[in-house]
């Protein structure tokens, strides 16, 4: 028997599902942080919740991007040996089994998980991939690697990561995503190496139009080659950029709770998801940073359909999306949407 709490989101975890959109820094599980910061001697407070309050959003954190973004900034002092890095990734893709995902993109950011202990990028990215691949075997879960790079940080180093990126294809790493601090950093800089990313094969997903305005959108699809956007719940303040997104048939990665924590919404219920439904925008649902954000994807498919009434069929049917949208090769992604269809039918 479930408890009245998870009676209700029994649910939802039952729901197969795809997950487009989550940051492996973002997904570590406290219990497996307070275990590195003991055994590693990361100087950070070890009672539970003190480092709970570090490293994830609190009810009473103020709600804004920059106190979201300050998180990572913590986080990135656990990342110590290439054992920890090979423990976060296989409990990541646990995690994600365990909530019923069947397909999850996981994204990794090179940058963050060299920074610590100096490690090269083309080590911490060989431990991801080597590490995901073997856990999506034992859990029984399809992973695809998307490697990022943030606004904040170096042009140069970006180009490093993508072009390491480009060469671990044939490894499982699908796509090159562009994170970090919208609302203060462009994109320019980063335009040409995310053309001669693209020119490698590799697929784009752009962090656009959440902290920053709908023309960022635009540019993220016309500049950057951007098949799917992070967010951009921000496209619905400029009609002609949703009128582009449509025409080019981009998928958005839309993670509600997060928009809520970090203050792209004032509040949970004036989220523009349904809005985006309406518009006949490729919507799907996502967690973003679960660990930062203390949830699960079927946590936030409960809040999508209980909070901002989306009916379960609509669910369902971004679910198919999410599958379509998947960055896989044809054979694979015809699979994978033909499975869930069966079992989303039953
Ligand atoms: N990195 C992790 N989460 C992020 C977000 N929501 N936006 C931009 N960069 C991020
Ligand atoms: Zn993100």
């Amino acid at each position: 028997m479930f408890s009245d709490e998870t009676a209700p989101l029994n649910k939802y975890v039952v729901l197969p599902k795809v997950e487009l959109h989550r940051h492996l820094e973002g997904s570590l599980r406290l219990a497996t942080m307070l275990d590195i910061a003991r055994q590693h001697g990361v100087t950070v407070p070890v009672s539970l919740l003190n480092l709970s309050g570090l490293v994830q959003v609190q009810d009473q954190d103020p709600l804004t991007f920059s106190n979201f973004l300050d998180k990572f900034k913590t986080l990135r002092l656990f990342y110590k040996s290439p054992d920890v890095i090979h423990r976060v990734t296989a409990e990541a893709v646990e995690d994600a089994a365990k909530d019923n995902v069947r397909y999850l993109e996981l994204r990794f950011t090179p940058v963050a998980l060299s920074r610590a202990e100096g490690f090269p990028l083309h080590d911490v990215m060989d431990w991801v991939i080597a590490s995901a691949r073997e856990a999506a075997k034992k859990y029984k879960i399809k992973v695809g690697l998307i490697a990022s790079v943030n606004r904040h940080e170096s042009p140069e180093l970006a180009e490093q990561v993508a072009w390491l990126a480009a060469g671990q294809m044939k490894n499982g790493l699908v796509g090159l995503d562009l994170a970090g601090n919208e609302a203060e950093f462009k994109s320019e800089p980063f335009y040409g190496l995310f053309k001669e990313a693209r020119q490698a094969g590799l697929r784009i997903t752009i962090h656009a139009g959440e902290w920053g305005p709908a023309q960022n959108v635009r540019e993220a699809i016309e500049n950057l080659g951007a098949e799917r956007i992070g967010h951009g719940v921000r496209v619905m303040e400029d009609e002609s950029v949703v009128s582009l997104a449509r025409e080019r048939g981009v998928a958005f990665e839309v993670c509600v709770t997060s928009n809520f924590q970090s203050g792209v919404v004032k509040t949970f219920e004036s989220h523009p998801l349904p809005r985006m439904l309406e518009n006949g925008l490729k919507v799907t649902v996502n967690t973003d940073d679960p660990s930062v954000s203390r949830i699960t994807l079927a946590h936030e498919y409960q809040q999508v359909c209980e909070r901002l009434n989306v009916p379960m069929d609509a669910l369902k049917r971004s679910v198919l999306l999410a599958a379509e949208s998947a960055f896989l090769g044809e054979p694979a992604k015809q699979e994978l949407s033909a499975s869930l269809k069966t079992e989303l039918k039953r």
